[in-house]
């Protein structure tokens, strides 16, 4: 038995108790909400969507208690082998797997065939080198099959025959070599995607594949040594997209008739290998039909050699150029491009915008980002008309010409941030139809009105991560339509936030105003608050500011957002709030108030967030959580108090949430006694809220358990009722049982305990239709480490002295008669049984069956019949597993013996007292707390 189960008594106290509790708990955590080991997340209730977490715990084994239920399981990032038939057995409305990122080199035959509703099945990033016969058997519905980054070098022929819903299958980064072993696939009726590229074939031939035309859309064959592609029927008529990115340099490429790839729209051909030459051969073949084509990681030279053919491809409206080194493009290389829409030059090496692109005067996007582009001139865009979308971030802009973007009139998005611009005056009338302006981490130090204010378009301006200190009143006047404005992480401080700053912008829906330095010196309502005017915000973001926080929240700083329904405070250095700081927001839904050093906080604070449904209170500090309990918090699903000092969880806090779906208690002080039986209960066996991480709470109290885990607790033996029934039920098993000579060989002990345990139930009864004619004034309980102090000192003043007639095993059990009945008799014989304790006697004999049969007694009788005499100073949290004895000192039912050389007499005379008491009638049930 180990210490810890010997600590809580319980399984001395009664093993039979504990193994038929154990089922009936056992059985909830079947049912329960949380699964050891993983998350849950959504509803048991409603059964809509139940997905399970069980990703990035190192675990070597499926869990084995995934609810049925279960819609979603995650099983990715962890180090399991093997997929044995038993893990998924029951898991029937599973619809999506992931184990992707294990080491599984075998699954079982038949190990997915309960997956009947599987629909996606990612396997990828494993140890798989063979696909067996029975692998998929019954998994008609799946969809999608991720296999890539395996180790895959054979696949049975008729693996693959069952998947006949199959769309889209991912063998990318395998080993397999011949196109034979992929062929089965090609012939599902529902495939539309195939991904085989990076692996060792070295041919593609359509009669290798299909004599029947293909629904195929997608083809991925890139990164192959492919010496052969060869088409020479036409069985891919819906094939839109082809990927033969990295093919090696001596390939034949031979289509016979153009018409046999002529839907594809989308070709990548980037890092390939082929000459120059054969790629404009190549090229020839999708003519007329090509929309998109990729030629990244070709190298300045190959890409621009390579740019007059493709312009002379009059469908082409995408070219990307990506990750080619180019540093300028002449004229004539891209003069016949015009018809393209869409140019994307990013990650390339242009100092300058080429002339050539305000001749591409269809163009709609184009992306000109990570390029070391310096200025923008009058006549980059000229022209452009067409343009929607500028991407040019992550460039070296200082200086942008006046009138760069006048003929841009129907741009809507600039992308300008990680440039070094420092003023943001380029954007004025010319853009009207400007929705979105991302000026992120330049080096903007104000905003001036007349800036930006008639971009009456404007919906959504980013200007994070720049150094303004200064917002000029009206800045924003003219943004009539702003709903987003993000200044984090700028230099903001108390002064810049003014009323007037936002008082044009009154549809804005999202401030996010954090990382600032924004601070307040006290909670008194300020005279103007600055969000006044902001009527429409929903989501306001103030966490983090500054070097020491904003240390106070004025009481009405929130005053005039009543639509407010999302308010990230946390992380603000401050202590209180005053209780009107929420009058103004009632439709608060979401509130961060963690990593804030609370001294306290008061139950009116919460009260006007009727419609409260987030609240985060984690790393605040909190010892107690009942300031909530009349907070009225009725909507709450979710409650984040992690890393506060809370130990004792109250089934009155916790019923003040009536639709609670998720705690996160983790990193408290928590305290494995019975005060958190109820706890313990309710996670096990709630199917409306999952506590996070619950198996792997640990208890901080008492220190004989600190690091256990708090859900491993029995907390049976705290619950009267569950007690006592399992002691009824007990005793009628250990009759029947009795019988059974198989159990009494395997559990001889816990029969003969339980025997006498009945024994003393009957002893009991009889006891009490019989006038009493007690035949001792007292039982001594004792260790016998603690002998020499009975005979020395309690023998002698007791029974001489004061005249008590004691019982003492050794000289007073009858010999011959079997222990357990004289304890039986010894007990039943006297009137109280003094217990002599030490931590001899707590580690060895307070579970003992002296101790259960006296507070049998004790029970029954409904007298106080047991004395503690405390021999040594036994510090009270050393105490706290024996909870029983907890409660009894709190009583001050116990005495102690003195210290050396102090006066006894006071000891002996309280001693005489507690003798002579007929007992107390109120005393609590005696089996309540152990
Ligand atoms: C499999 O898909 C079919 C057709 O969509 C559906 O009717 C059937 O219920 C699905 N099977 C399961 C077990 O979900
Ligand atoms: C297929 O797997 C490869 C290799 O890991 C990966 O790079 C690619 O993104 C995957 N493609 C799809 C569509 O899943
Ligand atoms: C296509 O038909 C030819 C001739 O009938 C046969 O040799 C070949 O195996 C068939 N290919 C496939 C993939 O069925
Ligand atoms: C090729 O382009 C497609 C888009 O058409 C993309 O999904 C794919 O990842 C690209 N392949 C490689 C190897 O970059
Ligand atoms: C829970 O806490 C409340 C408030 O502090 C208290 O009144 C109540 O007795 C506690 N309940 C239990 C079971 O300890
Ligand atoms: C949770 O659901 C199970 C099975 O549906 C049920 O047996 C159990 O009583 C429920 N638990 C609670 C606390 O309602």
């Amino acid at each position: 038995m180990s210490k810890r189960e010997h600590g809580l008594c319980f399984l001395k106290y009664c093993s039979w108790t504990s193994w038929l509790l154990y089922c009936c708990v056992f059985m909830n955590v079947v049912n329960g909400y949380s699964v050891k080991n993983c998350t849950v997340r959504g509803s048991l209730k409603y059964a809509q969507n139940i997905n399970v977490l069980c990703d990035k715990r190192s675990l070597h084994f499926v869990p084995g208690n995934i609810p049925d239920k279960a819609t979603y399981l995650d099983i990715s990032y962890n180090v399991i082998q093997k997929i044995i038939k038993e893990y998924f057995s029951h898991l029937s409305n599973l619809r999506s797997l992931n184990a992707l990122h294990n080491k599984i080199r075998e699954v079982e035959e038949g190990a997915f065939s309960s997956l009947v509703a599987l629909q996606e099945l990612n396997l990828a990033n494993n140890k798989l080198t063979d696909i067996l016969e029975g692998m998929f058997q019954n998994l008609g519905n799946l969809s999608v099959l991720h296999l890539n980054d395996n180790l895959i070098t054979n696949i049975s022929f008729s693996a693959f025959s069952p998947l006949i819903s199959l769309s889209k299958v991912n063998l990318s980064r395998n080993h397999l070599m011949k196109l034979s072993q992929v062929q089965p696939l090609f012939l599902l009726p529902q495939l539309k995607e195939v991904h085989i590229g990076s692996n060792g074939f070295t041919s593609f031939q359509t009669s290798e594949v299909s004599n029947v035309s293909l629904t195929l859309n997608v083809l991925d064959l890139c990164k192959n040594p492919l010496k052969v592609f060869r088409i020479t029927s036409d069985i891919f008529p819906h094939l839109d997209n082809l990927d033969l990115a990295f093919i090696n340099e001596s390939m034949t490429w031979d289509v016979q008739d153009k018409s046999y790839l002529q839907s594809v729209q989308h070709l990548n051909l980037s890092g390939i290998q082929l000459p120059l030459e054969k790629i404009k051969d190549l090229l020839q073949t999708f003519n007329s039909s090509l929309a998109s084509l990729r030629l990244h990681f070709l190298g300045d030279v190959k890409v621009r050699a390579l740019l007059r053919n493709v312009c002379l491809i009059s469908s082409l409206r995408f070219l990307g150029l990506q990750r080619n080194n180019i540093t300028s493009i002449s004229k004539d290389e891209m003069q016949f491009c015009t018809h393209l829409t869409q140019l994307d030059l990013s990650n390339n090496r242009l100092c300058s915008i080429p002339a050539v692109i305000s001749s591409l005067s269809s163009l709609e996007f184009l992306d000109l980002t990570f390029n070391n582009i310096k200025n923008i001139s009058s006549v980059d865009f000229a022209k452009l008309t067409q343009l929607r979308t500028l991407q040019i971030y992550g460039n070296e802009i200082s200086i942008i010409e006046k009138c760069a973007f006048k003929d841009l009139k129907n741009l809507t998005t600039v992308m300008i941030g990680s440039n070094r611009l420092s003023f943001n005056g380029y954007f004025k009338n010319d853009l009207q139809k400007l929705e979105i302006l991302d000026l992120s981490n330049n080096k903007l130090d104000s905003v001036r009105s007349g800036d930006l204010d008639s971009l009456k378009s404007l919906k959504n301006l980013s200007l994070p991560d720049n150094q303004i200190l200064f917002i000029e009143e009206g800045s924003f006047s003219g943004l009539k339509n702003l709903i987003f404005l993000n200044l984090q992480s700028n230099k903001l401080s108390r002064v810049s936030i003014k009323a007037s700053v936002f008082s044009g912008i009154l549809n804005l829906r999202t401030l996010l105003l954090n990382n600032n330095y924004i601070s307040f010196d006290s909670q008194e309502a300020l005279a103007q608050p600055p969000f006044k005017y902001l009527r429409k915000l929903k989501i306001l973001n103030i966490f983090s500011q500054g070097h020491k926080g904003m240390v106070y929240l004025p009481s009405n700083l929130f005053k005039g957002m009543w639509s407010l329904e999302e308010l990230q405070a946390e992380n603000l250095n401050i202590n209180s709030l005053h209780p009107d700081t929420f009058t103004y927001t009632p439709y608060l839904w979401v509130l961060d108030l963690s990593r804030n050093d609370f001294t306290s906080l008061t139950t009116k604070i919460f009260l006007p967030l009727r419609v409260l449904k987030t609240l985060h209170l984690s790393k605040t500090g909190l010892q107690s959580l009942d300031f909530l309990i009349n907070a009225n918090l009725s909507k709450l699903h979710l409650l984040h108090v992690s890393k506060n000092s809370l130990s004792v969880i109250n089934e009155t806090v916790i019923q003040s949430f009536p639709t609670l779906i998720y705690l996160d208690l983790r990193g408290n002080y928590l305290s494995c006694d019975c005060t958190n039986a109820w706890f313990v209960n309710w996670t096990i066996s709630s199917n409306d809220t999952e506590v996070e991480s619950a198996y792997d709470l640990t208890c901080n109290y008492p220190d004989k358990l600190k690091g256990h885990k708090l859900l491993d607790l029995d907390v049976g033996s705290c619950n009267v009722d569950v007690g006592f029934f399992c002691f009824l039920s007990t005793t009628t098993l250990v009759l029947v049982t009795l019988l059974g000579s198989f159990l009494f060989h395997f559990l001889k002990w816990q029969v003969i305990y339980a025997y006498y345990l009945l024994l003393a139930f009957i002893h009991d009864n009889k006891q009490q239709r019989k006038p009493k004619g007690l035949q001792y004034d007292s039982f001594i309980s004792y260790n016998v480490h603690d002998e020499l102090w009975v005979m020395r000192e309690l023998l002698p003043q007791l029974e001489d002295e004061q005249g008590w007639k004691l019982c003492l095993h050794h000289r007073d059990f009858e010999p011959g008669k079997p222990i357990m009945e004289n304890i039986v008799d010894g007990i039943y014989n006297s009137r109280k049984t003094i217990c002599v304790i030490s931590r001899h006697y707590l580690e060895s004999e307070w579970c003992s069956r002296e101790i259960q049969i006296a507070s049998f007694r004790l029970f029954d009788e409904k007298k106080d019949v047991l004395i503690l005499v405390f021999l040594e100073n036994i510090p009270s949290h050393q105490l706290s597993p024996y909870y029983r004895m907890k409660r009894l000192i709190q009583k001050k039912t116990y005495l102690s013996w003195p210290k050396p050389g102090e006066d006894t007499r006071v000891f002996w005379q309280k001693l005489r007292v507690a003798l002579e008491t007929k007992g107390t009638p109120e005393m609590e049930h005696p089996l309540a707390g152990i």
